[in-house]
């Protein structure tokens, strides 16, 4: 028997009988209240895909033995979907969740999927809550892709079942009151993602053991980790986003936007592949470098004490970009400029504007918004 390949044009559709009423957008807080609907669709080896179902939001009915319970057979995406002018609801960028979503399977021995089914899909689901898809900028539908292993028995393998499930969520700004700029503690006492591992993969794996650092971090006054690697403490992410910093050469007035290279321990994110295709449509190549390279806590301690460092910012799904104020490193902290009475420097306050207006639907940007 071949196995069958995920076909959205088999889905089965149940609605819920008493559809709910949105929130008041001042009510939403990320990721706590979801939408009417879930998608599921089980995978066996022997057969495959099985049909897709559309289904009202609800309790998983799982073996205690599943070795998602166990061995962490779990993978995630995370996506938005945006209410636009002319009442349309819009994913951005769902290819790039799908190539994502597909590495990590593939690296926990989970089935892959098509990703244009999957798309389409999605889709699917995010029609039938459309009334839940909160308008106005900073509010959007969080999607979340989740698949798990379900193979129920003890003995560690690759999984010969699975479920692939999205869930929705009606969302806010990260922060409710406009930009917050945050204060990092650079975390060398414990380490994210190491060569030959899995930093690369949206696995729940890799969240779970930053949570100890992180309550860490906080206990001394600081709202995430920047995350370095190595003897030479290069700087890799910041809490569970990329990061990027600007520099300014002294002497030659350019500057630098500048952020980890994809080595294998940074995670794909789609807002920083979105970051770097924008700064190099954007900016003036005449005063800017855009650089993926190594660069370390050391380099930004010198070149704050020179006034080279000019901004720092987070970048990822749930926030977009998410500014930088201080950074605690060997008892002091490093200051990183803000705009005068804000809590943003000015490339990060346009690069979240230029998103916004491509995830809105003022700006179109090739495919990177899709129904
Ligand atoms: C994001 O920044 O989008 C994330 O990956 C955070 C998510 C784990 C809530």
């Amino acid at each position: 028997m071949t196995a069958a390949p995920l076909d959205a044009s088999k889905v089965k559709i149940s609605r819920v009988s008493t559809p709910s009423k949105p929130r008041p957008n001042d009510e939403l807080v990320f990721g706590s209240t979801f939408a009417d609907h879930m998608l599921t669709v089980e995978w066996t080896k022997e057969k495959g895909w099985d049909v897709p179902e559309i289904k009202p939001y609800g309790n998983l009915s799982l073996d205690p033995s599943c070795a998602v319970f166990h061995y962490g057979f779990e993978l995630f995406e995370g996506l938005k979907a945006y209410k636009t002018p002319d009442n349309q609801v819009t994913m951005f960028r769902p290819d790039m969740n799908m190539k994502r979503l597909n590495k990590s399977a593939a690296r926990i021995c989970l089935p892959t999927v098509e990703s244009e089914e999957l798309i389409k899909l999605m889709g699917k689901l995010i029609e039938q809550d459309k009334h839940l898809v909160p308008e106005g900028r900073g509010y959007s539908l969080y999607v979340r892709p989740t698949m798990i292993g379900t193979t129920a028995a003890l003995g560690v393998s690759a999984p010969d079942k699975a479920l692939l499930y999205v869930i929705t969520s009606p969302v806010g700004p990260y922060y409710k009151t406009g930009f917050k700029a945050v204060r990092l503690e650079a975390t060398d006492y414990a380490t994210r993602a190491w060569p030959g591992g899995v930093g690369d993969k949206k696995l729940g794996a890799n969240y779970a053991p930053c949570a100890l650092p992180h309550q860490q971090a906080a206990a001394r006054g600081y709202q995430q980790n920047l995350w370095l690697f190595g003897p030479e403490k290069n700087i890799t992410e910041v809490g569970t986003m990329n990061v990027f910093f600007v520099f300014k050469d002294a002497a030659t007035g350019k500057q630098e936007l500048v952020t980890a290279p994809l080595d294998g321990t940074i995670l794909e994110g789609v807002t920083r592949d979105s970051i770097l295709a924008l700064a190099h449509e954007k900016l003036d190549s005449n005063n800017w470098i855009i650089s993926e390279r190594y660069f370390t806590i050391k380099e930004v301690a010198e070149r704050a004490a020179k006034g080279e460092l000019v901004e720092a910012f987070g970048s990822g799904t749930a926030a977009v970009v998410s500014p930088i104020k201080e950074i605690g490193w060997k008892g002091t902290d490093i200051h990183v400029p803000l705009q005068p009475g804000k809590q943003t420097g000015p490339l990060t306050e346009q690069v979240a504007q230029w998103i916004a207006d491509i995830q809105y639907g003022k700006e179109k940007h090739g495919n990177w918004s899709r129904i």
